[in-house]
């Protein structure tokens, strides 16, 4: 298939790359679920799909997927539709208009979509467990883009593997994450602690008492209360944002009190390792989170780094799940 002049030299790239490999799973709800083969496989993919930037392939040229967004997104819808497009997917977005609002259930929903044959449904909900929940009732791999404040994996994929190109190694043995800001409330955090743990890194949590999770120790974590202390020796600053749609706001004094005890400035950012990196998985509230300065133009960000791998860590893993090799079906009940 390799040689196939008619072929794109790119999908002849990927196809080599890919070497006939699958991934272990049908449905990505968790980091948990990825074996070490999976995570190289996937970045392995990724690399080469981003040097592609938006070229069209025929990857999965008749395959289908669903974007089921049940919470507002910007990165993370845009760019599974841009990557399934750029594979040639079908692709449609069902989500707030949907019939949820009229009283249907989202396993009922997710059922209707899956009878159109699609290949995927990317679902984002705010409950936490829907995505783990409806991948037992249909044949399309379910793909969770965020569920309540339990995990977004392919967040946690694109952002270890900005990591890794930044450091130039295959994982993280001896390098530190520090996550400063609403460890508590946040999905994103459920899936960077997994997936930099996959890695040999180490993590480190500082933030306001009533912002980190009680049982947070259990990842390996090691938990500070001033920002200054935590950022000492990190290679790699990552903020999240204070998420008020949660109620968080109300866990700190004010959000202005909370900038000036936990934001991001260059001072702090400078307390780092000289080569450290920011990082932040977007919507940035700037001058709370991170002061504005450092957000996209500052040398030191990785933040828009971190969008341009989450199309291509998606577009990695739609050709994974709507096309394999071993010719493997998921294995479902539909009761
Ligand atoms: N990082 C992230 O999930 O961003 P969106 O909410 O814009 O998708």
């Amino acid at each position: 298939m390799h040689n196939d002049p008619a072929m794109p030299d790119l999908e002849q790239e990927l196809i080599a790359v890919r070497g006939g490999r699958d991934a272990s799973f049908f449905d990505l709800t968790s980091i948990d679920q990825l074996h070490e083969s999976d995570i190289e496989l996937v970045f392995d993919l990724a690399r080469i799909f981003r040097a592609g930037k938006t070229a069209k392939l025929a990857l999965c040229k008749g395959r289908s997927m669903v974007n089921a967004f049940f919470e507002s997104s910007t990165r993370t819808q845009s760019s599974f539709d841009l990557a399934a497009k750029n594979l040639s997917m079908d692709t449609t977005n069902v989500g707030s208009g949907s019939a949820t609002k009229k009283g249907e259930s989202f396993l009922d929903t997710i059922e209707t979509l899956g009878a159109y044959n699609v290949r995927v449904i990317v679902i984002r909900s705010a409950e936490s467990g829907i995505p783990e929940v409806v991948a037992r009732h249909v044949g399309a791999s379910i793909v969770n883009a965020g569920d309540g404040w339990h995990e977004h994996p392919t967040q946690g994929l694109l952002d270890t593997l900005t990591m890794l190109d930044h450091f130039g190694s295959r994982d993280l043995t001896g390098r530190t994450v520090l996550a400063v800001g609403d460890i508590k409330h946040s999905r994103v955090f459920g899936s960077l602690v997994r997936a930099v743990n996959k890695l040999n890194g180490e993590v480190r949590v500082a933030a306001p008492e009533t912002l980190i999770p009680d049982a947070v120790e259990n990842f390996g974590v090691t938990r500070y209360h001033s920002v200054e202390e935590a950022l000492n020796g990190v290679d790699v600053v990552y903020a999240l944002r204070v998420q008020e749609e949660r109620g968080a706001a109300g866990f700190v004094p004010t959000l202005r009190e909370y900038s000036k005890t936990f934001g991001i400035s260059e001072r702090r950012l400078g307390l780092a390792k000289p080569h450290a990196i920011l990082m932040h998985p977007g919507p940035v509230i700037r001058d709370i989170d991170v002061h504005s300065a450092l957000v996209s133009r500052h040398p030191q960000s990785r933040i828009l780094q971190q969008v341009e791998n989450g199309m291509a860590i998606r577009k990695a893993l739609l050709w994974l799940l709507a096309e394999r090799y071993d010719g493997r079906r998921k294995l479902y009940t539909n009761l």
